[in-house]
């Protein structure tokens, strides 16, 4: 026969077993074990509920089913605790962990940019500390501080976009997009005393008709050192070491004499070309000469030192520039400087 006491024990067994069970499979043995339809512990109460008189049944009856309830309850918060502990503790997540993962995209350093750095990394290990300046510059740092005055003819080689100024333009102080990394030398002697060794990298402009090797936007690095006994031996021994880091040993390097207005004598350095090796009359990238130009040089012109405050009897120097898409050119194989600039991740991605 039921009794009170019986349900009250039912109940006390479900509240210390339940909490100890750690998996799905044991929570429903437990169910079936308690409030199972067939044979479970409640059930057999309830249906013994018909022999009561009828005072017990509505007592004991409603005793089964209140422990009824707290047993399911007992379950549901077992089961919630299986499911989060010791199943998965992710399952619950609305994110779907078994998809694969998208591939995460590196980025990279575009080929200019290495070949910048590569550029202060090698003059850097001759003493040459790299710097940074205005890509809009004033005329007077980018042609006549550098003895290049108005209606001088090496204005014509170096057309550029003019810029106006938005705080009203003065005719006499004309604003351009800088068609070299030059001025810059005139920059760094103006706020620095000598002893002085600057590398420049940085954009330039110039109002070009592109080709292989020619772009209306481009990069160039420039080089200066000023001390009191400098040659133009240590030029060239600084260039030939640079020449053969970057260029590589299979390139020949051409030194020749040049003419730049602002340094004197004025020196040329060439290597020849990586595309045809000096064998292709049509080649494109060195247009048939077999060599590419790849720096103007030259001893710092007494005049430039004379404008910026400088004794050239006491000071002399020398100064380097070239473009960086032609070293980037040789150092990757690119045919054609504009697969630099057209954003073909294709192409890019290889370097
Ligand atoms: N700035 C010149 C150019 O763009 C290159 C150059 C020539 C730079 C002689 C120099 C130099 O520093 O000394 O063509």
């Amino acid at each position: 026969m039921a009794t009170r006491e019986e349900v009250r024990e039912i109940v006390e067994a479900a509240e210390r077993e339940i909490p100890d069970i750690r998996n799905a499979l044991d929570l429903e043995e437990k169910r079936v074990r308690f409030i199972g339809r067939e044979r479970g512990l409640i059930t057999k109460v309830m249906r013994e509920l018909g022999q009561l008189s009828a005072e017990q049944r509505r007592e004991i009856g409603a005793a089964a089913n209140a422990a009824k309830g707290r047993i399911e309850e007992l379950l549901e918060i077992q089961r919630r605790k299986v499911h989060e502990d010791v199943l998965d503790p992710n399952l619950d997540r609305p994110e779907d962990l078994t998809l694969p993962p998208r591939r995460v995209r590196v980025g990279r350093l575009h080929p200019i940019s290495q070949t910048t750095r590569e550029v202060s990394r090698v003059f850097a290990t001759m003493g040459f500390e790299t710097v940074e300046g205005p890509e809009i510059e004033w005329d007077y740092y980018n042609f006549e501080a550098l003895n290049i005055p108005p209606g001088h003819p090496a204005r014509e080689k170096w057309d550029t976009l003019w810029i106006s100024n938005p705080l009203g333009d003065d005719p006499s102080r004309p604003i351009l997009g800088r068609t070299h990394t030059s001025p810059m030398q005139v920059r760094v002697m103006e706020k620095r005393k000598p002893p002085i060794r600057v590398v420049i990298p940085g954009r330039c402009y110039r109002y070009e008709a592109t080709d292989a090797i020619r772009e209306s936007i481009f990069f160039q690095y420039e080089g200066l050192a000023i001390d009191e006994k400098l040659t133009m031996a240590d030029l060239k021994g600084v260039l030939y070491s640079f020449a053969r880091q970057i260029f590589g040993s299979d390139r020949k390097i051409r030194f020749r004499v040049d003419y730049f207005p602002f340094t004197e004598p004025s020196a040329e350095i060439a290597f020849d070309c990586f595309a045809c090796e000096g064998r292709d009359p049509g080649c494109h990238v060195c247009g048939g000469d077999g060599w590419i130009e790849a720096a103007g040089c030259g001893m710092v012109h007494p005049d430039v030192l004379r404008r910026v405050g400088y004794d050239p009897a006491r000071y002399q120097g020398f100064a380097f520039g070239g473009g960086i898409e032609r070293l980037a050119m040789l150092r990757t194989g690119a045919p054609d400087i504009r697969l630099f600039y057209q954003n073909d991740l294709r192409y890019l991605e290889q370097f």
